[in-house]
């Protein structure tokens, strides 16, 4: 499991996790909600140990991510899928080559190991057969499922998604949280999802938990989320312009 206790990250002199305590059980379906800008993205960062704590720790299966060596470290990011916010496909390569880089990177595996697994993924994705394709050539809907085959080709205990369905049509956004749902029992999968599309929430989430002005300030499942009596959180859940949240422009 990964337990996150009293995480702070700032940048410049913008505190954006002031303090962030969270822990997440083995199997579950975690949905990490809040506004444009609170940190979502931040923290699977911080997760992922593509950023450092200010302060606070990670553990992952008990092991700090902080204090570890490069190899032991690479152990254990061995042990995420991610999807990208944008997909972040290489556009000069296949889809098959983009699935396989991992592979190709870090395991012995023979080309045609490499092409089995590949094939194997493309499937399991909804997306039998088109390897040689090139990431130009598909649509937005298809790109995060070719991702997400990339994501889960070294077979991750952990899948981390940032804005899966964003951009995405409402029925390919059913897809995809469908491919979640799926993913997570198929290969029993830890997940963590991050979006603002309160459809995914409700499909997806064993537990929500929101993040807002640095801190969590709800935990609980969906159904609880909808009878909240907190403002900050009813505000956000049903999109409403009047409340405690006043709109602040971001500086990006
Ligand atoms: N590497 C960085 N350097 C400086 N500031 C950063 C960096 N990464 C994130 N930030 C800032 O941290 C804040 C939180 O960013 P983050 O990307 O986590 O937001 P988010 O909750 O994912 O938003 P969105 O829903 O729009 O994706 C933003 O103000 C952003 O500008
Ligand atoms: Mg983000």
């Amino acid at each position: 499991m990964i337990k996150i206790r009293n995480l702070k990250k700032s940048f410049d002199e913008k505190q954006v996790l002031r303090d962030v305590t969270l822990d997440v059980q083995d199997g579950e379906k975690l949905v990490i909600i809040g506004r444009s800008g609170c940190g979502k993205s931040v923290l699977l960062k911080l997760i992922l140990n593509l950023l450092t704590p200010d302060e606070g720790y990670i553990l992952v299966d008990d092991i700090a991510i902080k204090k570890i060596g490069q190899k032991p470290l690479f152990e254990l990011r061995r042990k995420f899928g991610f999807l990208f916010q944008s997909a972040a496909l290489f556009d000069s390569l296949t889809v098959a080559e983009n699935i396989a880089l991992p592979l190709v990177e870090h395991t012995r595996l023979s080309p045609a190991e490499i092409a089995a697994k590949v094939a194997e993924k493309l499937t399991m994705v909804g997306l039998p057969g088109i390897e040689d394709l090139k990431p130009s050539e598909l649509s937005g809907g298809m790109r995060k499922r070719v991702g997400l085959a990339r994501a889960i080709v070294m077979d991750p205990k952990y899948i981390l998604y940032d804005e899966p369905t964003t951009g995405l049509d409402p029925i390919m956004a059913a897809n995809i949280d469908q491919l979640i749902i799926e993913l997570n029992r198929k290969l029993a999968v830890t997940t963590i999802v991050v979006t603002h599309d309160m459809q995914s929430v409700r499909k997806v989430a064993d537990r929500v938990v929101m993040l807002h002005n640095g801190r969590i300030i709800y935990s609980g499942t969906v159904a609880d989320l909808e009878q909240t009596a907190d403002p900050v959180v009813r505000q956000f859940i049903n999109g409403e312009i009047d409340g405690p949240i006043q709109p602040k422009p971001q500086p990006d």
